[in-house]
């Protein structure tokens, strides 16, 4: 089969704000770059970000104190070089985004307008209304386009040309029509994103389903602190869809059946405005606990009626709609109705400060990069605070897109890549476009996510953390028996279904094998029969390795310290 190859100095895969702030960089530079998505640009889920992007701007707040946020957020797991790196760059970030032409919203005396957010000590969010994520997105992806980014759209990349420790391209078919192609380049990236697709109910795109670390794991490579899953508190009730964080950083107040305003019980002096994984697992016990509200008693309530209309419709406006939507609930006349959402990943490709890819715990791959919710940096540690990932997608997309300059300029080899490095990506497609079991996928990802809502969720046990482990092991076992309908090359979305679920069972063994060996709770990871923190054996980051059989193997890697010590987490 003759197959193109396509060569560029750098391939990025993925093209939110991650991937198109490494590509304006690289293009800017004078590389030839390529971006390779599934998606159209614009519909990234970093559009879908909605209250806003830290930075400390304000005379009352500190880049230290950012820091120390951010390293108290992440349960004392975040790696405090990244962190610091990514503080001090913050207010510079914002000023680039401005250049390249984001609109921010402004306060009374015309400076960036900033929000209070969760577990931050200053008001520190910046905001385009509750659309900041569409708005850098648009800005950025433009930018890129300017400087000569070739951006292709709906192709689906499947794999990844490694070789002695080298990356030299991807495999990727067009969507349109299924043919297939290499991309052979010096340096390749990978920012596609979050994963949060393997819960039942999640506030991710549709698209985030993981291709990029199941791609990666299963060349042997290994993925770090998988285990820590955020659920943001407040993802529309039934569907989990976002209401962002923005809304308890303008006023919002959570009430339970009981009309109690329980937040007073668990944080009471941050109230709503603890960090996520505390008010998530709060309203997760009002629910559990049988104060929860509604017929079915499965969700709680924010009120936001007392900020009136002006200000709901000039912050919130996106909120109020989502509200209307899903729930036909407006949030100016009444309270929505709320619960947990699976909504962040903390975990991710192991990166160090600069987007390099870890090969284990001491060694790189050369030429292979990534940023983004997909990577762990780990800025975020055990627990994200929101308006974070935003920055940490910018900052550190822009950051490993001069690193790739500089290593591409310093002088990666340029491998050329040979078609039988396609073969086998290709045997694997057409293995489940002719398959011709019984099982199908729709059914299958259903009881992946249920269960992992279920079993890997807020609250998690030892038994019902095995229970997923076998759940998992079997649904892998079934899909070995699975047939698409759709047998042909024309936008194959059963087929795409099928590779995408495919990895979504792989990334979703990491995260229940993570769970069951981390046997304390930190962060958004919350064990029921080791209630606290174990900082003698459980301060350092999961590196995880599977096989060739799926079977995963755990190692550990130590934590970067930096000035702040470990102490008692209390909001
Ligand atoms: O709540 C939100 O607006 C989400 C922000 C974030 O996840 O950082």
């Amino acid at each position: 089969m003759s197959i193109p190859i396509h060569k560029y100095d750098v391939v990025i895969v993925g093209a939110g704000l991650a991937g198109c702030a490494a590509a304006r960089e690289a293009a800017h530079a004078g590389l030839s770059v390529c971006v390779l998505t599934k998606l159209h640009p614009l519909r990234s889920h970093s559009g879908a970000a909605q209250g806003g992007i830290n930075a400390a701007l304000s005379e009352e707040d500190t880049v230290e104190l950012h820091e120390f946020d951010t390293v108290k957020g992440s349960d004392y797991l975040g790696d405090q070089d990244a962190i610091k790196l990514m503080c001090e760059k913050a207010p510079e970030t914002i000023r680039w985004a401005e250049r390249m032409g984001a609109v921010f919203s402004r306060n009374d005396e015309g400076k960036i307008a900033q929000r209070p957010f969760g577990g931050q000590s200053k008001p520190r969010a910046c905001y385009a209304k509750d659309r900041t994520g569409l708005t850098l997105l648009q800005t950025i992806y433009e930018q890129a386009h300017r400087d000569g980014v070739d951006f292709k759209d709906e192709y689906y990349v499947s794999d990844l040309i490694y070789e002695n420790g080298k990356v030299n391209g991807v495999f990727a078919f067009d969507l349109i029509d299924s043919k297939p192609m290499i991309f052979n380049a010096r340096a390749v990236m990978f920012a596609t994103g979050g994963y949060g697709r393997a819960f039942r109910i999640n506030s991710n795109a549709h698209a985030n389903t993981g291709d990029a670390l199941s791609i990666v794991a299963r060349h042997g490579l290994p993925l770090e602190d998988m285990e820590f899953v955020q659920f943001h508190p407040t993802g529309i009730a039934g569907s989990g869809v976002l209401i962002s964080e923005a809304a308890r950083g303008e006023g919002g107040i959570l009430y339970n059946s009981k009309g109690e305003r329980f937040m007073e019980k668990y944080a009471p002096n941050k109230l709503e405005l603890a960090s996520r994984d505390v008010v998530s697992r709060a309203i997760t016990k009002e629910i559990l606990e049988g104060r929860g509200c509604g017929e079915n008693k499965d969700h709680v309530l924010i009120d936001l009626t007392h900020l009136g209309e002006e200000i709901i419709m000039t912050r919130l406006p996106e909120l109020r709609d989502l509200a209307i939507t899903f729930l036909g609930q407006d949030m100016i006349k009444e309270p929505i109705s709320i619960a947990a959402t699976a909504h962040y990943s903390m975990g991710g490709i192991p990166v160090n400060k600069d987007g390099h890819v870890r090969k284990n715990t001491k060694e790189f791959v050369e030429g292979f990069y990534a940023a983004g919710e997909c990577s762990c940096v780990s800025v975020h540690g055990a627990n994200r605070l929101g308006a974070n990932s935003v920055l940490e997608a910018l900052f550190f997309g822009r950051h490993v897109g001069q690193t790739i300059v500089e290593d591409v300029k310093r002088g990666i080899a340029f491998k050329d890549a040979k078609v039988t490095d396609a073969t086998p990506a290709l045997e694997r497609i057409e293995s489940i476009r002719t398959s011709s079991g019984n099982e199908k996928v729709p059914a299958l990802r259903e009881e992946l996510q249920q269960g992992m809502t279920d079993n890997a969720g807020v609250f998690r046990t030892e038994k019902s953390l095995l229970v997923q482990q076998e759940n998992i092991k079997k649904l892998k076992e079934r899909f070995k028996n699975v047939r698409i309908d759709d047998k042909s090359k024309i936008y194959n979305t059963d087929l795409q279904e099928a590779i995408e679920f495919s990895h979504m069972l792989d990334y979703s063994s990491f995260i229940v094998d993570g769970a069951i060996h981390r046997k304390e709770s930190r962060g958004a990871h919350y064990r029921e029969e080791y209630q606290t923190r174990d900082d003698e054996n459980f301060l350092k980051h999961t590196m995880a390795y599977m096989d060739k059989d799926g079977n995963i193997k755990t190692e550990y890697m130590d934590v970067v310290m930096g000035y702040f010590e470990p102490q008692e987490r209390t909001y």
